[in-house]
């Protein structure tokens, strides 16, 4: 029986110009397109072509104009600070205008970049919106990556400015930013012309005079900037994601696809509309913070919370029902691990009950595979729905939700629900073929994408289509295995490249076996993701060493964590290696990843066929036990 799910799904896809033409007219134009959907250049799509837009003024004028202005746009709740800060829309309005102004007074135009390296306070916020307001493209990178990451992202990127802050705060400990962003700077071939530097009272960085700038020194200096018109097909932002090597994806996002789809996302899948709190507890630093922290929620007209702070120790594990409760949110978005680590400190929901979360209407989790036991706990203790949904850096928003505005369908535990509209999820086997209800396969999605997905990587149309079109022609590849069932709900299962979620963050194992392989008595490695109960997957390294090393192995193991440390970032959680004499391997050469997987995860396994000395597995299996990660022989 037709539902409005099931009348949006189907004209999304089978009027896709119709449906989102529509939904962009609830957004404000300084000239509307002349076509919807381009794909006069295939396998590239652009959407609202010849439209003209800004996004800042989406975000922020338009509800001024529309009486919003006294309105609360963002609450900033730092419990690591003591701070709680409201900002109107017109006061986050003005501060974004200013900073805006600076940016043009450096110089900085239409399409020029912005890095964007902050903690979670206001000032990154303002950051990203003052960017959009004159057209300059911004690219914020996550406080947890280490100088080389921010280095090789300043390179791709080449901004003419980075915004900074003296510090972060994890928890209790001060993170120094700027001794971080100034190697990366000496690291990089790509430097840029100016730095703006927000000191924060706990930790002054010492400036480089010609190149630092005070962020109050220029904020008083500047004069507000209107905003710029720019074309829908221009990029608002890029956003770098782990890949399968090193080099990490420039993920593009453009402006117009993005407003008219995180717009209409907020009302009808989060079922949030202006006036109401939302509040995703994530990072500006990834996706989720781009979308459902910062544009989301202000292009919907609504408060939005900025969290600095973790689900526990800040101070405890009941900050997150104290947020619902003070600030009356309507909707929280967050990853499962926030959830198990809640569960773990409280395990009968003790805190919880302190709060009154009347206001509080369902709870939205994504970043990685929702355990089933972590989603009742929730069910249980917070009695509203809780909603899995799947989506990606790449995406910008959701490819499968229980579409709260539409439809609220039983929930299948287990599974994001079904295809939101403008995704045509199929499964297909490696010969692209579509596979049988519940068989698993690789997860694809048939062009176009909807708006607000990546029209292409930054500076690499080829990789673009290497990445993701090539293996599957007509399909983006989503590089996730699943099943569809019977009744068209979806379930995720894992990744198919080496991509592994460590506390919904993502990251490569690849790029961790780059680093191991460089240290001088590594001959061979593997970085394989093990299942963890509180972040889900951890990073494990096996190493082989050179012929000839004798040095102390525990000393070899401490060398190559703290590389990862220093290489990629304490984001990486990388503090488990073990050494082994050989890898197993096919008698073709390749490690057999997903056997060594099976044994880690004391799942059951049979030796390979093709396995060229069945021995190595026992080596693993005695490695694995010896560090905890295995319990149990089953050959
Ligand atoms: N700046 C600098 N360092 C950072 C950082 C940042 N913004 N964010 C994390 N780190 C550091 C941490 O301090 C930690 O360092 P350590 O090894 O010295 O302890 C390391 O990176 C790993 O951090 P994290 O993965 O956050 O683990 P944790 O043990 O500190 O906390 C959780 C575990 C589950 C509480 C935490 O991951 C969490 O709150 N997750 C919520 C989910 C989330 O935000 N997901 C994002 C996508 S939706
Ligand atoms: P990121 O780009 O960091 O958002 O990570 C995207 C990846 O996280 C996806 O490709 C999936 O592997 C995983 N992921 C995100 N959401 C879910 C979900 N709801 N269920 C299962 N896996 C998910």
């Amino acid at each position: 029986m037709s539902n409005p799910y099931e009348t949006a799904f189907q004209r999304s896809i089978q009027d896709p110009e119709g449906f989102w033409g529509e939904a962009a007219e609830d957004c404000h134009w300084y000239k509307k397109w002349d076509k919807v959907l381009d794909d006069s250049n295939k396998p590239f799509y652009r959407w609202f072509v010849g439209g003209e837009i800004n996004t800042c003024y989406n975000a922020l004028d338009f509800h001024i104009e529309n009486g919003r202005g006294n309105q609360a746009a963002l609450i900033y709740d730092s419990p690591v600070t003591n701070t709680i800060k409201t900002f109107t829309y017109r006061e986050l309005r003005d501060d974004v205008a200013k900073f805006a102004g600076a940016l043009a007074d450096l110089g900085v135009t239409k399409g020029d970049r912005v890095i964007i390296y902050m903690p979670m306070i206001p000032e990154a916020v303002i950051s990203m919106l003052g960017c959009a307001r004159i057209g300059a493209v911004h690219s914020v990178v996550f406080g947890g990556f280490a100088p080389n990451e921010l280095a090789t992202r300043l390179n791709d990127a080449k901004p003419k400015v980075i915004v900074s802050a003296s510090c972060g705060i994890e928890v209790k400990n001060i993170i120094r930013y700027k001794p971080l962003l100034d190697g990366a700077i000496e690291m990089a071939q790509s430097k840029p012309e100016r730095c703006i530097i927000y000191q924060r009272p706990m930790e002054k960085a010492a400036m480089m005079p010609g190149r630092d700038l005070d962020w109050n020194d220029v904020m008083s200096k500047a004069k507000p900037h209107d905003c710029v018109p720019v074309a829908a097909t221009d990029p608002l932002y890029i956003l770098y994601t782990s890949g399968t090597t090193a080099q990490p994806k420039g993920v593009v996002r453009d402006n117009g696809g993005h407003v008219v789809a995180l717009k209409w996302s907020m009302k009808n899948i989060y079922n949030v509309d202006a006036g109401d709190v939302y509040w995703a507890a994530s990072d500006v630093g990834w996706v989720v913070g781009h979308s459902y922290i910062v544009y989301g929620p202000l292009f919907r007209g609504c408060t939005t919370i900025l969290f600095e702070g973790k689900p526990v120790d800040t101070p405890d594990a009941g900050v997150f029902w104290r947020v619902i409760s003070q600030h009356n949110v309507r909707a929280l978005f967050t990853a499962p691990t926030a959830f198990r680590a809640i569960k773990r400190e409280d395990p009968n929901a003790l805190l919880m009950k302190k709060y009154d979360l009347s206001k509080f209407y369902a709870l939205f989790l994504a970043g990685e595979r929702s355990d089933p036991d972590t989603l009742q706990w929730a069910e249980k203790n917070l009695a509203v729905p809780v909603i899995d949904h799947w989506w990606q850096t790449e995406t910008g928003w959701a490819i499968c939700a229980n579409c709260m505005g539409l439809h609220q369908f039983p929930v299948k535990h287990g599974s994001p629900t079904k295809p939101a509209p403008g995704w045509d999820v199929r499964v297909v086997n490696l010969a692209n073929e579509e596979v049988a209800p519940n068989e698993t396969g690789a997860l694809v999605v048939r062009l176009p994408l909807p708006p607000g997905s990546l029209p292409t990587l930054w500076n690499n149309d080829a990789g673009f289509i290497e990445a993701y079109l090539d293996e599957f022609p007509g399909y983006y590849k989503t590089a996730d295995a699943g099943y569809i069932d019977e009744n068209g709900y979806v379930s995720v299962m894992s990744r198919t490249d080496d991509i592994i979620n460590v506390a919904g963050h993502r990251l490569s194992t690849g790029a961790m076996e780059e680093v191991l392989s460089a240290h001088p008595d590594v001959a061979e490695c593997a970085v394989l993701g093990v299942e963890d109960n509180l972040k889900g997957q951890v990073p494990v390294g096996f190493v082989v060493l050179k012929a000839g090393v004798t040095r102390d192995r525990a000393e070899i193991i401490r060398e190559v964590v703290q590389m990862v440390r220093d290489r990629i970032g304490p984001v990486a959680s990388f503090k488990i290696a073990t050494v082994i004499k050989r890898l197993p391997k096919t008698r073709s050469g390749k490690i057999l990843r997903g056997t060594i997987q099976k044994i880690a995860d004391n799942k059951e396994y049979k030796i390979p066929a093709t396995i060229d000395d069945p021995s190595t597995l026992r080596e693993i299996e005695d490695a694995l036990i010896s560090i905890g990660y295995a319990t149990a022989r089953f050959n």
